[in-house]
């Protein structure tokens, strides 16, 4: 491992100055992270300056963003808005180019090294990330597995689960999405719905703080979305799950969220709970918009 202080790339030099700058705000309002304070009404993600680009592209220009522990934020807006780069990035699938995300407390992509922030290790982003699922629009589901083995896989190789206690949780979750009849069933055997279903136990399987769930009806034959989102709005109402939602549905939206933030090119240009956002928004993209999903 180089010296945390001697960065190779210029841009992660930019970076760690930028994300200092964040450490010494949160410092002083005692509220930074590593406080790492559990309670709800906290904020359990947090993007403080997160930009992003692809080659010249800047998808994402000093993006702030708070998801309060416990809540369920809906990001809606047109296609190429930047909502599945955020979620990627909470993945760890990307990797920001400035700015800071933390989650329940801890720098994603950062590591506190004395007083400074220097890129985090796999490692520790790998750990911080377990407090992350992701439920994703092609399903993904291990082909080669059954349903269970889909859903057991992850608790026992990465968490360390044992079996049988992976097993248990498995198939109430399983049991949970309505799919217990079909445990012995390859991924191909199944309905789009049903895989998406096996996906969603499978991400709940690793006892994620929070759920993203990126537009995870937009594959499905039309009939088979209202079982989805049913098993999604009963998550979201009989758990204490945070949930990042990007979605479509807009009657589902409004079901299950506490706010939705409307992006364009990459800004968060308006946000407020969804009874406000759907009915009178206040800007004429959102209204745009709006009207050409409803
Ligand atoms: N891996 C990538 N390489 C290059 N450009 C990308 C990549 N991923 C996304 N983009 C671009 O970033 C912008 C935002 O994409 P995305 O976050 O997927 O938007 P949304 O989910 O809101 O439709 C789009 O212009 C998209 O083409
Ligand atoms: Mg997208």
């Amino acid at each position: 491992m180089p010296p945390t202080d001697s960065t190779p790339e210029k841009k992660n030099e930019n970076e760690t100055r930028e994300a200092g700058v964040d450490t010494t705000t949160g410092a002083g309002t005692g509220e930074g992270p590593g406080n790492g304070s559990r309670a709800s009404g906290t904020e359990l993600i947090r993007f403080d300056k997160v930009t992003k680009r692809f080659g010249a592209l800047t998808v994402l220009d000093e993006l702030d963003f708070a998801v309060d522990t416990g809540k369920h934020v809906t990001l809606i807006g047109p296609s190429g808005s930047g909502k599945t780069t955020i979620l990627r990035l909470l993945m760890t699938l990307l990797k920001p180019d400035g700015g800071t995300i933390t989650v329940d407390g801890e720098y994603l992509t950062h590591e506190k090294k004395g007083d400074k922030l220097v890129r985090a290790s796999e490692r520790h982003s790998r750990e911080v990330r377990k407090k992350i699922g992701m439920v994703f629009q092609q399903f993904n589901l291990f082909p080669n597995m059954k349903v269970l083995r889909n859903v057991t896989e992850a608790p026992v190789h990465v968490l360390g689960m044992s079996k049988d206690e992976a097993d248990q949780r498995a198939r109430e979750l399983i049991e949970m999405v309505g799919l217990t009849e079909h445990l012995d069933k390859y991924p191909t055997q199944l309905s789009g719905g049903q895989q998406q279903r096996v996906a969603i136990a499978r991400a709940l399987a690793m006892r994620p703080q929070v759920l993203l769930l990126d537009e995870v009806t937009s594959a499905l034959d039309p009939e088979l979305v209202a079982g989805v989102l049913d098993v999604l709005r009963d998550i979201a109402h009989t758990t204490d799950i945070t949930m990042v939602v990007v979605t479509h549905e807009m009657s589902f939206a409004r079901d299950i969220s506490d706010s939705v933030l409307m992006f364009d090119h990459g800004k968060i240009i308006e946000s407020g709970p969804p009874d406000k956002m759907f009915t009178e928004p206040e800007h004429q993209r959102t209204r745009d918009f709006l009207t050409s999903v409803l």
